[in-house]
């Protein structure tokens, strides 16, 4: 086998073999292949594609390339979550417990943030002693004791995905459909839960900027799972505006809070809840109810133990930015959009996200917003507000916010999206 004629075959417009994939992935992984040729057969997909034999295969190679993970001797069903990423999705912080106060086991392996999404990770460390590096042993301790576990993957789960997925990063072949649906369902299989919810966002702040985009990669992601064993169901939901009112590391763990005591803003408790519906049904849990356990505080419990299981504080301050800035409506009327592309550059460029995977983030940075789209608005009264440590990096993120809104005359009519927009199972 040579890399070379693996390359031609997909440049071509062919399909590559069951051994030219098996061989490539683990060449690469080896480093026998090396980063340049492995780069020209990514940008030969992302240009040509992958059927969806190719796709299975592939997805199966990166499973072999480490460990799999095992859930078996754990008395209750396990239950993930992935998101494709947005601005403000925090959702996995009220989720995960609220899913585990249910009855399910939730194994929620996360990432950090790169770019103009948050990441869970980067969320939960502003929480004062909270770890997310735990060895295998002791994730199954914290998913047995407290019903979840939110913790970074190990370097033993598809290290075949780690190294090509910062490939893709540095060679502009993250967007391929292909590459994305065999990378998260990767590390979904390997890790090894029953079942599995995928939160495919659609809209500006998402990697998926249409409907049809969305679709595809949502049903190639449910094939894979289902025909690897792993019940898997995808629903499709609105990224055009942030969800919730914060986009930001600590913002975020505040409104999360919010949720899991019985209040927060009700986009986020209605996502919550649909992606815990179809979690608990696809772990086969009938009989919970999910709106329950958020009025009656027995997720809010979880949460508390899930975080001091990890050394976390649950009673502990979160970190506040040094720096305020407050941004107001320059009329009145009716907020017919809220750019989240553009609120999500805006906390990343105040210190919310990372430009390169070593970077730090600043805990208590990002963009607080005072009105969702359908809202009345009056000039002069506050629209957002930023937040930093280092208010020079105001004038910057002002810069990305100048056309992020747009405010219509009193009266005018608006229907928002509504925040699920489709179920692909
Ligand atoms: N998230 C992943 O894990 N992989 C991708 O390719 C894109 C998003």
């Amino acid at each position: 086998m040579d890399v070379i004629s693996v390359i031609r075959t997909k440049r071509d417009r062919g399909e590559l073999s069951p051994e030219q994939i098996d061989w490539v992935i683990d060449a690469y992984t080896r480093g026998v292949v090396a980063d340049e040729q492995m780069s020209a057969l990514a940008m030969a997909i992302l240009l040509n594609g992958m059927n969806r034999t190719e796709i299975a295969r592939w997805t199966a190679a990166m499973i072999a390339s480490g460990e799999r993970m095992n859930f078996d001797a754990l008395s209750r069903p396990t239950a993930d979550k992935h998101s494709t990423g947005g601005v403000g999705d925090k959702i996995t912080l009220p989720l995960a417990p609220l899913v585990a106060a249910c009855g399910a086991a939730v194994p929620q392996l996360s990432g950090r943030g790169l770019g103009h999404t948050g990441g869970t990770l980067d969320k939960l460390e502003s929480i004062p002693g909270w770890r997310a590096l735990l060895s295998n042993e002791e994730m199954l301790n914290v998913l047995d004791t407290t019903g979840a576990v939110i913790c970074a993957a190990g370097d033993g789960l598809a290290p075949a995905d780690k190294k090509l997925y910062a490939l893709r990063d540095v060679t502009g072949t993250v967007e391929a459909i292909p590459l994305i649906a065999s990378s998260i369902m990767s590390k979904k299989i390997a890790e090894g839960t029953g079942s599995l919810v995928l939160d495919v966002k659609v809209g500006t702040g998402a990697f998926m900027k249409t409907i049809e985009d969305a679709r595809e990669l949502a049903s190639t992601m449910v094939a894979l799972g289902t025909d690897s064993g792993v019940k898997t169901v995808a629903l499709l939901t609105d990224m055009s505006t942030p969800l919730g009112l914060t986009a930001g590391n600590a913002l975020e763990v505040r409104e999360s809070v919010e949720v899991l005591a019985g209040g927060g803003p009700q986009d986020v408790v209605d996502l919550t809840l649909a992606l815990a519906r179809e979690m608990l049904d696809a772990a086969g849990i009938k009989d919970a109810d999910p709106e329950k356990a958020l009025a009656d505080g027995s997720a809010m419990d979880v949460w508390r133990r899930m975080i001091a299981a990890q050394g976390g504080d649950p009673d502990a301050t979160l970190p506040v930015a040094r720096e305020q800035h407050v941004v107001t409506a320059p009329q009145s009327g009716v907020l017919t959009r809220l750019d989240a592309y553009d609120i999500g550059v805006a906390a990343w460029r105040l210190g919310a996200g990372r430009a390169r995977k070593e970077d730090p983030v600043q805990a208590g940075a990002g963009v607080e917003l005072h009105a969702k789209p359908g809202d009345t608005v009056t000039a002069g009264q506050p629209l957002l507000t930023l937040h930093t440590d280092t208010p020079e990096k105001f004038e910057y993120a002002l810069q990305t916010l100048g056309g992020s809104y747009d405010i219509a005359p009193a009266g005018t009519s608006f229907t928002a999206n509504p925040i699920v927009l489709d179920r692909i199972a």
